[in-house]
């Protein structure tokens, strides 16, 4: 069966077992696997790896889109073969390790690791594994549910692996778009000129000389984990629907608003599908995941189109699209993700960016990645790509987490990914702050009175009054400002007690 979907017959006897395939891996090497969220990803060779690294020596740099499934990060943890990981991942197992400084984790904007590799300041990659859905007759790669760097990994690695995954259905093909951007500083400007500009080729041109492994695959991309919108995600959803309205009166925006953008995650996925119930039309997105939110978004009737780089489901949604996928397919577009996510693209588009704080400070400089500072929860993943070059960049957070005992908004950010200057909207469940046009002083009220929760409120307005005492263009009393992060290591809790509030 699998032999319909290798049209290139010169390959059929490239096709081998994964432990195989996996012994032209070897200890030390870099190697760029296909992968975004869990869509998409290498799912069997990687697995035969970590095997083999329990029996001998075997550590490698391992490169990807963004984050994996199948427990690839978790299983390659465990067998401790990972020396070095990027640009991003969201597995449990590996942040712990991490965390613990095992493995050294390059925390990178997601359009810039093809440029860095391309332009030879990383690198080379030894080997490149890539999962697709078939082989052209010239050889060409066709990429699964996801394309995220595997494109530049398959034409710059030294050795080519495929896993041909049979359950991916065949119908993907012609939904992705792969352009390459030639090299600097001769560079032509990037042709999209919408999110639904076709600009490159519908598979991955390779020299087909350099596919050493062919292995067939069954298994399934897992489900991602995103969780139902909630009461906070709706009032969040509601806040920035009353922006948009302001905007549109105003003139600075139409009934179709711009072409959209949303993170990772529960939030951002939840405040996307808020836009179901309100009275914009013929929305279309320029993102990097498409979610669960983007198809339902198609479902009632209000996107006309979608461009991402990977399609993450959850259960519930995961096989209903796969299989209507024909259904949605004249109205999507993956791209590489040095396009999905490219500054310039960005800028000219006028995308509405709307990214996910895990904390912000009353000034708006965001914190998306580090829990108190130090601990890495995922990575900056494509937020920074976005958020510096949108037309309107919106970050979005709860205001508090841990049922009350952190508030998200903070006097100042324990690490910062998003500084104040690439902020423009700051959303809690509580209020909308516009940031636009205003200094510190003026973002710090306008921040406190919106976005802090009430139970946080009046200590927030303490601290503004303690910093405003001293001078500065962006008051601060230093000693203080780490207080709620160090009480609440101390007692469990930001406002110095511990239980719930
Ligand atoms: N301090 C400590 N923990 C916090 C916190 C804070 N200030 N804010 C949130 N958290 C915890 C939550 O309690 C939750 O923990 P749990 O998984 O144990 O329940 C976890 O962080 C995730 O928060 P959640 O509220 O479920 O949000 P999410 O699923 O929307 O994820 C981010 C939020 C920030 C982690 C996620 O969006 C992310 O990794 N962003 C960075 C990358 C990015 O933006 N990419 C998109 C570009 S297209």
């Amino acid at each position: 069966m699998y032999r319909d979907r290798i049209r290139m017959k010169s390959l059929w006897n490239k096709v081998v077992e994964a432990e195989e395939a996996a012994a032209l891996i070897k200890d030390g090497m870099i190697v760029g696997m296909s992968g975004f969220t869990p869509a998409g990803e290498a799912k069997v060779v990687p697995l035969a790896l970590a095997e083999r690294a329990k029996r001998e020596p075997l550590k490698i740099t391992l490169m990807t889109g963004a984050s994996l499934g199948s427990d690839v990060d978790r299983m390659l943890t465990e067998a401790k073969a990972l020396s070095r990981r990027l640009p991003f991942q969201g597995d449990p197992t590996l942040r712990a390790a991490i965390n613990r400084g095992e493995v050294m984790f390059i925390d990178q904007h997601l359009s810039e690791t093809v440029e860095l590799l391309r332009s030879r300041q990383l690198g080379p990659i030894d080997v490149a594994v890539i999962e697709v859905i078939g082989i052209t007759e010239d050889g060409g790669l066709i990429p699964s549910t996801s394309i995220g760097n595997s494109a530049t990994f398959a034409i710059l690695a030294e050795t080519l692996i495929i896993e041909l995954n049979l359950t991916q259905p065949p119908v993907l093909e012609g939904m992705h778009d792969v352009y390459i951007p030639s090299r600097r500083p001769h560079r032509t400007p990037i042709p999209v000129m919408s999110p639904d500009s076709r600009v490159g080729l519908p598979y991955i041109p390779i020299d087909p000389s350099r596919i050493k492994a062919i292995v067939i695959t069954h298994k399934a991309d897992r489900s991602s984990t995103v969780l139902p919108p909630d009461d906070d995600t709706r009032a969040i959803a509601g806040h920035l629907t009353e922006l948009f309205k302001y905007e549109i009166s105003k003139g600075r925006l139409t009934q179709t608003l711009g072409p959209l953008q949303a993170g990772i995650g529960t939030i951002a996925n939840s405040v996307l599908h808020g836009l179901i119930d309100t009275p914009f039309h013929n929305l279309k997105m320029y993102s990097e995941v498409l979610q669960d939110s983007t198809f339902d978004l198609f479902d009632a009737g209000k996107l006309d189109f979608a461009s991402g780089s990977s399609m993450t489901l959850s259960t519930t949604r995961h096989e209903y699209v796969l299989k209507e996928i024909s259904r949605y397919k004249n109205r999507l577009i993956l791209r590489p993700q040095e396009i999905s996510n490219h500054p310039e693209v960005i800028r000219r588009l006028g995308v509405i960016g709307i990214n996910t704080a895990l904390e912000a400070d009353i000034y708006g400089n965001i914190n998306s990645t580090h829990v108190q500072g130090s601990q890495m929860m995922n990575g900056i993943g494509g937020s920074g790509d976005f958020a510096r070059n949108a037309y309107m960049s919106v970050f979005v957070t709860k205001s508090m987490a841990i049922s009350g005992a952190i508030s998200c908004i903070v006097p100042m950010v324990t690490h910062v990914d998003h500084t104040e200057h690439d902020v423009d909207i700051l959303a809690t469940e509580c209020g909308l702050a516009d940031l636009r046009g205003l200094a510190p002083r003026e973002r710090a009220k306008v921040i406190t009175e919106n976005c802090v929760h009430p139970t946080y409120r009046d200590l927030m307005r303490d601290y503004l009054k303690e910093a405003a005492k001293g001078s500065g263009h962006t008051p601060h009393v230093l000693e203080e400002a780490f207080a709620w992060h160090t009480r609440f290591t101390a007692t469990g809790s930001m406002r110095g007690w511990a239980g719930l509030l």
